[in-house]
C-alpha cells in the first residue's frame, strides 16, 4: 500500500520511500530544488529535495504548483524544513501537469468568495484541506459518541410525504412533466399519477421517522442530508445541510438538555484532541481566538433559562435591536448572540418557548402557552441545536394538529405512536455545518461543506 505523508513524517530517517501528491511550491536555485508536496493526509507538506543536475531539465520544468508527482528517494533527517524528515529524491515522475498560466491556485491568500467559484479545486488549499479533515473527524466522532452509548443509527428516508417542521419550505420531488401535468376534474394537478402516487418532497428533518425508531429501539440517531427551500441568503443557512438527530425514549426535557450539552462538549474535545495540526493552522490563519473559544466551551457549564427569562433580559438590556423584542416573537440571531456573547458570555440553552413559534410535536406545558422546546445557542453561531420533549398524549397532539389545520392524512402513522404504547420521549437536531462553523472558526457556512447548495447556486 502507498504510504501517506502523514505516516512518512512520523518515520525515522534512513529508509527508502515512495510518495505521491501535489506540488504546493517549488523553490531553489541551480544547485538544489525544494519541492513541498502535499497528499491531503495532513496539513503538513513533505519536503522533497532534489539535485537539478541529476534530473532532466524538461521534467523539472513540469514540476509546478498543482502538478501531481510520484517520487522515490531516501528519507533523511531535515535541517531546515520545519519537519524532522525530508526526502532526497532519486526518481521523479510527473503524473499530471498543471499549466502555471492557467492553474487558478497560484498565489496564497485567495478570497473565500473566489474559492467558492472554483469549488472543484478549493479542497487543495490548506484551509479547505483542514476544514474537510475536521469535517470527517466530526462525522466519525458523532458515530462514535452514539455507538459507545448504545444508540442505534437509523436510516430515515430522504423522500417524504410529510413536512416535519410544518414550515412548508420543501423541495418537491416529482416525475410528472412540468409542462403538462395530469389534472383532475377540479383542474388541480393529479399527484395520484406521480411516481409515488402522492405529492412528495425532500425531507426537512428525519425526526418523525426517528420517533418511530426510538419508540421501538429506545435510543436512536439519524445523521444525513436535509433540505430546506427557505430563501435565506445568510452565512448560517444552506438549502442542503446535514443534520444529526438523536431521539430517546424515556428522556424528559432535562435529560435532553444534559445530552445536548454532553454531546457538543464531547465533539469539541474530540476536535481538540484529534485535529490539533489543522486547528493550529486555522487558529493562525482564520481566527486567532479559535482554540481558546473551543477550550472555554468544554470547561463551562451551559446556562439554562426559559424563553420568558431571556426576553426579560433582552428587554432590560437597553440594546437597540433591528428586530424589536416582545414576548411571543421568534428570536433573531442578533437576540441570540446578545444573550450568549454579551450577557452570559457562554453557551445558553433556552427552554419553554411560546407554542405558536414552535412545531406541532413539542410537549405542551400546563400554562397552555409554552412548549418544552430547547434551543442551544452558541457564540458566533446563534442556534446550533433545536430540540424538544415530544408531546406524548394522543389527545393533546391531535388537538394541536387540528388547531394548526394540518393535513393529517400523511401523518396517521406518526399519530399511531401515541395510540399504541405511547411513552415520554425527546430528541434534538444539531446542524452539522453550524457545528463545523464553531469548530473551524470559518465565518460562512458555504465554506464548511465541500459543495454548498444555496439559492441560485448548485454548480459543482
Ligand atoms: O431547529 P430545527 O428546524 O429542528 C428540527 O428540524 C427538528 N426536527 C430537530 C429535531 O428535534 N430532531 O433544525 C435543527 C438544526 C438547527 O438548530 C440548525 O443548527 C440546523 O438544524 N439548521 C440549519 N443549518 C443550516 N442551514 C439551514 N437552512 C438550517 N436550518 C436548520
Ligand atoms: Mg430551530
Amino acid at each position: 500500500m502507498i504510504k501517506r505523508i502523514k505516516e512518512i513524517l512520523q518515520e525515522a530517517p534512513g529508509g527508502e520511500v515512495l510518495v505521491k501528491g501535489w506540488v504546493r511550491t517549488k523553490r531553489g536555485n541551480k544547485n538544489v530544488a525544494f519541492i513541498a508536496l502535499n497528499d491531503g493526509s495532513t496539513i503538513n507538506n513533505l519536503q522533497v529535495v532534489c539535485d537539478p543536475t541529476a534530473f532532466d531539465e524538461e521534467l523539472l520544468k513540469k514540476v509546478t504548483t498543482g502538478a501531481c508527482l510520484s517520487v522515490t528517494g531516501k528519507l533523511v533527517e531535515s535541517v531546515g524544513s520545519g519537519q524532522a524528515v525530508e526526502v532526497q529524491a532519486r526518481t521523479i515522475e510527473v503524473l499530471g501537469t498543471a499549466d502555471p498560466e492557467i492553474y487558478p491556485l497560484q498565489k496564497k491568500g485567495h478570497s473565500m468568495e473566489f474559492l467558492r467559484e472554483i469549488a472543484h479545486l478549493r479542497p487543495r488549499t490548506n484551509t479547505f484541506g483542514a476544514v474537510l479533515r475536521i469535517r470527517h473527524a466530526m462525522a466519525f466522532a458523532i458515530h462514535k459518541y452514539f455507538n459507545d452509548r448504545g444508540f442505534f443509527y437509523l436510516h430515515t428516508p430522504l423522500i417524504t410525504a410529510s413536512d416535519c417542521e410544518g414550515a412548508g419550505e420543501m423541495f418537491q420531488v416529482t416525475t410528472l412533466d412540468p409542462e403538462n401535468p395530469p389534472r383532475g376534474e377540479d383542474g388541480k394537478i393529479d399527484y395520484s399519477q406521480d411516481f409515488f402516487g402522492r405529492h412528495t418532497s425532500l425531507t426537512v428533518s428525519g425526526q418523525l421517522e426517528g420517533e418511530l425508531g426510538a419508540t421501538a429501539l429506545g435510543n436512536i440517531y439519524t445523521f444525513g442530508p436535509t433540505f430546506r427551500a427557505e430563501n435565506s441568503n445568510t452565512p448560517r443557512h444552506l438549502a442542503e445541510f446535514w443534520m444529526v438527530e438523536p431521539e430517546m425514549a424515556f428522556y424528559d426535557v432535562n435529560d435532553l438538555m444534559d445530552l445536548e450539552e454532553d454531546f457538543i462538549k464531547y465533539l469539541v474535545r474530540y476536535a481538540l484532541e484529534n485535529c490539533a495540526d489543522d486547528l493550529a493552522f486555522l487558529n493562525k490563519m482564520i481566527d486567532p481566538e479559535l482554540i481558546d473559544r473551543l477550550k472555554s466551551v468544554i470547561d463551562t457549564e451551559f446556562v439554562r433559562l426559559t424563553y420568558t427569562e431571556g426576553i426579560d433580559i433582552l428587554l432590560k438590556s437597553g440594546q437597540k435591536f433591528e428586530f424589536p423584542v416582545s414576548w411571543g416573537v421568534d428570536l433573531q440571531s442578533e437576540h441570540e448572540r446578545y444573550l450568549v456573547e454579551k450577557h452570559f458570555k457562554k453557551p445558553v440553552i433556552l427552554t419553554d418557548y411560546p407554542k405558536d413559534i414552535k412545531a406541532f410535536y413539542m410537549k405542551q406545558n400546563d400554562d397552555g402557552k409554552t412548549v418544552r422546546g430547547t434551543d442551544v445557542l452558541f457564540p458566533k453561531i446563534g442556534e446550533i441545536i433545536g430540540g424538544s420533549e415530544r408531546e406524548s398524549s394522543l389527545e393533546k397532539l391531535t388537538r394541536r394538529i387540528d388547531e394548526l389545520k394540518m393535513d393529517t392524512t400523511n401523518l396517521w402513522w406518526y399519530i399511531d405512536t401515541r395510540r399504541f404504547g405511547t411513552c415520554p420521549h425527546s430528541g434534538f437536531g444539531l446542524g452539522f455545518e453550524r457545528l463545523l462553523l464553531f469548530v473551524t472558526g470559518m465565518a460562512n457556512i458555504r465554506d464548511v461543506i465541500p459543495f454548498p447548495r444555496t439559492p441560485k447556486t448548485a454548480e459543482f
